[in-house]
């Protein structure tokens, strides 16, 4: 069983994740950190609550987390692919209310756990914050994973950058440099995570999964938003679906061990910089790059997962 927190900014994929990451015997999530990046954090938060809420996982606290990157940089949110709320077509009713912790509730949650896995699906911010604010909950930390990056690949913000490492390359760099193991589910990997209207038909039709009714509308509108942005798609890639399944199948996929840095020079800002020219290991690294895996099993473990019930604490 691996101990959970998960770091996000719900986000269309990142609620797949969510709802995924509840739904696995293999995780135990302890708690959700909230931050800017698809949305405000603001929104992300109330978002991840209302996840909570729906899954009846009331239980799992909702931290919050950082609400501007640490280059000082404005960054913009993305309502044309996540909607203006962050969770596509879902207005949450104005009745609903929740509690969110303070950011200092990282500290209640690790003194609690060992070997926690801290994953990150958003901006790094706030993981970078709660290193420098108490590095020593490292001593909790097992390993760490990060959807991000585009290695000898294009981009998806930028030509040359990918979202999350692009929206506080700074503070990826401030994981990167933790002397925790880093691995890292970039878009080498995460733009063949496609997921088909025909999967989550599947989905909408069988699931016990509270989530039924809300799947085929979240992956509809996230599906209009790629077949603008990169049409020809046979299917739309779940980024932070996929980190989930790379956490809870690691030897499932291909992994090569580099040291990685991420730019944070203007033009090239979220690039993702690792020696390639071989594809030996570099066995004095601490980050470990996925770049292949089994779409089969991939499409085949998610959707055993999602038609499943929420699991219970
Ligand atoms: C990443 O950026 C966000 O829009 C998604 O939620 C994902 O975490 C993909 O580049
Ligand atoms: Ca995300």
């Amino acid at each position: 069983m691996k101990k959970v927190v998960l770091f996000a900014d719900p986000g269309i994929d990142d609620t797949f994740a969510i709802v995924y990451a509840l739904s696995s015997p293999e995780l135990e999530v302890k708690a959700i950190v909230t931050g800017f990046g698809n949305v405000s954090k603001e929104d992300a938060t109330e978002n991840a609550a209302f996840i909570l809420h729906v899954a009846g996982r009331e239980d799992i606290p909702v931290i919050t987390g950082a609400s501007q990157p640490l280059t000082g940089e404005y960054e913009p949110y993305y309502p044309e692919i996540h909607g203006e709320e962050g969770i596509g077509p879902i207005d949450i009713p104005d009745t609903f209310t929740y509690e969110a912790k303070p950011f200092s509730h990282i500290l209640e949650v690790t003194s609690q756990h060992d070997d926690l896995y801290f994953v990150d699906i958003g901006r790094n911010t706030s993981m970078a914050l709660s290193f420098n604010l108490y590095p020593f909950i490292k001593d909790s930390i097992k390993e760490v994973y990060l959807m991000g990056g585009a290695f000898l690949v294009p981009g998806n913000v930028t030509p040359v950058a990918e979202a999350n490492f692009h929206g506080d390359p700074t503070a990826t760099n401030f994981v990167l440099e933790s002397g925790l193991p880093v691995y890292l589910a970039p878009l080498n990997v995460t733009q063949y995570a496609q997921l088909k209207e025909e999967h989550v038909r599947l989905l909408a039709e069988n699931s016990k999964n509270p989530f039924r009714s809300i799947f085929l509308p979240i992956f509809q509108y996230y599906q209009k938003a790629y077949e603008k942005l990169q049409p020809g798609l046979e299917g739309v890639p779940l980024h932070d679906l996929y980190t989930l399944y790379f956490l809870t199948n690691p030897d499932k996929t291909t992994i090569v061990q580099k040291n990685v840095q991420i730019s944070t020079e203007k033009l090239t800002q979220g690039f993702t910089y690792a020696d390639f020219r071989d594809m030996e290991n570099n066995p004095e690294a601490n980050h470990f790059i996925n770049i292949n895996f089994d779409y089969e099993d991939f499409i085949k473990n998610i959707l055993r997962r999602l038609m499943g019930e929420i699991k219970e604490n």
